[in-house]
């Protein structure tokens, strides 16, 4: 394919989700409760090849643009993605996710007896481990909570 050639069409308004690590971008769609469902067109690219990343996914979500907390639950999954705001075929807006060394507040703690899980107004908190494969350790009680267990949340 010539580099003049677009694989995935430009979109009009919404979010482009790029530079997705390779084979996320289904983790991607589930984060944003996206079933296919709802209407809005979505366009999921897989394998693309890219300069930066070897090949990435990616993923655009027309007519909507995310919330922090979104934004925020995408960086535990794709920690390189980039976020493209689009209005009127521009890009309005781009922004790096970054997953922090503490995640607070996103995650629940998978241990019921865990103080994060009472009634005490503790929000939850995780110390990142590993990226890939993502590995977060809760800083009340020590419970590892792998890749499949936090989306099992989300
Ligand atoms: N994009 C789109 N529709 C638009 C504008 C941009 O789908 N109307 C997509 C592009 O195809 C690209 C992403 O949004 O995947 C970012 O666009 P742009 O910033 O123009 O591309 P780059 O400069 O290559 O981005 P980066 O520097 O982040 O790699
Ligand atoms: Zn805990």
């Amino acid at each position: 394919m010539s580099k003049r050639t677009l694989r995935v069409s430009k979109i009009r308004d919404g979010t482009v989700i790029d530079h997705i690590t390779r084979g996320h971008a289904l983790d991607v769609i589930k984060i944003l409760g996206i079933n296919g469902r709802s209407g809005g067109i979505v366009t999921i690219a897989m394998n693309v090849p890219s300069e930066k990343l070897g090949s990435k996914d990616i993923v655009k979500v027309e007519g909507r643009e995310l919330n922090p907390e979104e934004v925020d639950k995408i960086a535990l999954l794709a920690p390189h993605a980039t976020i493209n705001i689009v209005r009127n075929y521009r890009v309005v807006e781009k922004q790096r996710v970054k997953l922090p060394h503490l995640i607070r507040g996103i995650v629940k703690c998978g241990n019921p007896a865990c103080i994060s899980n009472s009634n005490e107004p503790i929000k939850s908190m995780f110390y990142v481990e590993s990226e890939d494969p993502l590995r977060l350790r809760c800083h009340y009680c020590g419970r590892v909570m792998e890749k499949e267990d936090i989306l099992q949340q989300f």
